[in-house]
């Protein structure tokens, strides 16, 4: 059970025996000052000016009312009506000896269905797509461990116009005797030649244009072509998910193209609901809940006039599927916040043309850009853009050098593994750790240190719980003593390790990770405070304290593992 919801039920009680209607909330909330207690119920407040009470009595009435007896040691309320509760250290120890972190828990069990990764195959997967692929990863781990169904959808772009070139260059080079994985060993070099290709010879630029028609029309042999394409496509993208730690399966890839035979049918739909109108020979949507400021509504087109789906259809034709097939309680999108206008689109459209039932939630969770130290959008230092591979590479390279100038005795392949985890990790966190709708700074130097809030610090705390284990020679797994707490920095742990759930619970509804970086460098620097002032291995430490303070260490260890793990990101034994 969590704190604020064992304070919530007992302030409610409070409340509703005072008579209080039943909308009046305690609104509990942990102190952000220890001169306020530990948590603060705020609730008093809005009750009062509801009844046109004096809200400073109305909170001290509640107070009087509520049992808090084994529960906090010190109350009071300040201000116009804060209830400011310090709770007792045995609560919390005995809080702490029913521990669960790292068992699964049932608090949701919503079929959600989340939208993320999905990059265009044409080319290879660079930053560009780096941000939706950790975000989207972090939130699937998060909703998984809350107890929902999750079923991820990478909806990858295999699909238009684009594609006719790259068959066409494809089946030139196969022509010529070529075999498809050479041809496509590396496909920006490859998408380069069809390009220049495409711009430079008209005939070949009207063979692909009747490609994708071909394409769209099913014939078997351009399929078959576009296929091996997309295949070699996929598998590098499935290594980038593997070394990144990301938990996307080939199972996962439902692309644009699979929805192909669904547009035709869903247009037949649209036109049914009398939500399409024509306009110019086209298709479209008009949206007056997004209108303009002149009132103008906004145009979404389904059908261009040459007959031609689009991007939009394509999410359309998604959206009815997560909803009537999987059954999804919640949808949601992890996609730049440049595609935000488009996003509001395909929700409202399908809201319209009711594809999607109203207690659907369906949600978009924006994302801002990833610069350079520049300020501008991270390039390479000619200007290309960076793929992901090349970034790994420098990534490991750079963590190699770190983990080699700390200790220099690890052997070739520790060293390798210790570095690859440090190396994503750092990648990961930097951006998991920002908020999210900001655009933020990529720097290399800032990420990849064991100094401040970084993924480095927190698996090094980790590292440095396992060691002291080792060093005393327990099995830190299965050890387990009764905490005891004296020490104030012993609270100030034990109250952080209490917040776990709640900082999940809180991600698993808005979807922002850096709520969770920030609590685990919390607790990683809680620890550290503990650690400081509450010697655990010393000489002369009576048994029952050195248990109870091994037994804290390895709490905090099993949060900041499982964070992490909610994060992507490995943790190591050693360092
Ligand atoms: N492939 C798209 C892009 O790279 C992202 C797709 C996001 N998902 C979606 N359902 N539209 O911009």
């Amino acid at each position: 059970m969590i704190i604020r919801s064992i304070l919530e039920n007992r302030l409610g009680a409070a409340m509703q025996s005072l008579g209080l209607p039943f909308e009046c909330s305690p609104i509990i909330k942990p102190s952000t000052n220890p001169k306020f207690g530990d948590y603060q119920a705020n609730g008093a407040m809005a009750a009062a000016k509801r009844l046109k009470k004096n809200p400073h009595e109305l909170a001290q009435k509640i107070l009087e009312r509520t049992d808090l007896v084994g529960i906090a040691c010190k109350t009071d309320v300040a201000g116009p009506g804060f209830i400011n509760i310090e709770l007792d250290p045995n609560f919390l120890a005995e809080l702490l000896s029913n521990d669960e972190t790292g068992t699964k828990n049932h608090q949701d069990v919503k079929r959600v269905v989340i939208d993320y990764s999905a990059p265009n195959l044409a080319k290879e997967m660079h930053v560009g797509h780096l941000r939706s692929t950790i975000i989207g990863d972090c939130i699937a781990r998060v909703l998984e461990y809350r107890g929902n169904s999750v079923i991820r959808q990478n909806h990858m772009g295999d699909w238009g116009t684009q594609f006719g070139m790259l068959v066409a260059e494809l089946e030139s080079h196969m022509i010529a005797g070529e075999q498809a994985e050479l041809a496509l060993s590396d496909l920006e070099t490859f998408y380069q030649k069809a390009k220049r290709h495409f711009d430079d010879d008209p005939e070949f630029a009207d063979h692909a244009r009747a490609i994708v028609v071909r394409l769209q029309s099913g014939d078997p042999q351009s399929r078959a072509l576009w296929k091996q394409f997309i295949d070699i496509s996929v598998a590098h993208n499935l290594e980038i998910y593997k070394q990144l730690n990301v938990s996307l399966t080939k199972e996962d890839v439902k692309p644009e193209s699979a929805y192909n035979d669904q547009l035709e049918p869903l247009l037949e739909e649209l036109v049914q609901m009398n939500v399409v109108q024509d306009d110019q020979g086209a298709k479209v949507i008009f949206i007056d809940e997004l209108a303009n400021k002149k009132g103008e509504p906004s145009v979404m087109i389904i059908r261009k006039s040459d007959g031609g789906f689009l991007y939009a259809t394509t999410d359309l034709a998604a959206l009815q599927y997560r909803s009537r097939e999987l059954k999804a309680d919640r949808i949601l999108y992890f996609i730049d916040a440049r595609q935000s206008l488009h996003m509001k689109q395909v929700f409202c459209a399908g809201r319209l043309a009711n594809l999607v039932p109203p207690n659907v939630s369906l949600e978009h969770h924006a994302f801002g850009t990833m610069m350079g130290k520049d300020g501008k959008p991270f390039k390479t230092r000619t200007g290309g853009t960076v793929k992901l591979a090349h970034l790994i590479d420098e990534a490991r390279e750079r963590a190699e050098q770190l983990v080699k100038s700390k200790n220099p005795n690890l052997s070739e392949r520790d060293l390798k593994d210790i570095a690859k985890k440090i190396a994503i990790g750092a990648i990961k966190y930097a951006d998991l750790s920002k908020t999210r709708t900001h655009d933020y700074i990529f720097d290399w130097d800032e990420m990849i240190s064991f100094e401040g809030n970084t993924a480095p610090y927190l698996q090094y705390a980790n590292t440095r719980i396992n060691s002291i284990f080792k060093r005393a020679n327990i099995d830190q797994e299965s050890h387990s003593a009764t905490i005891i707490i004296t020490e104030n920095t012993e609270k100030i742990l034990a109250l952080k390790l209490l917040q776990f759930e709640e900082i999940i619970e809180q991600v698993s509804l808005d979807c922002y990770p850096h709520v969770l970086c920030n609590y685990l460098y919390e607790l990683a620097s809680a620890f550290m405070g503990f650690y400081e002032k509450c010697p655990i291995l010393r000489q002369g430490i009576s048994k029952e304290k050195k248990d109870s303070r091994l037994e804290l260490a390895k709490l905090a260890a099993k949060k900041l593992s499982c964070g992490l793990d909610l994060l992507g990101i490995e943790v190591m034994p050693t360092m």
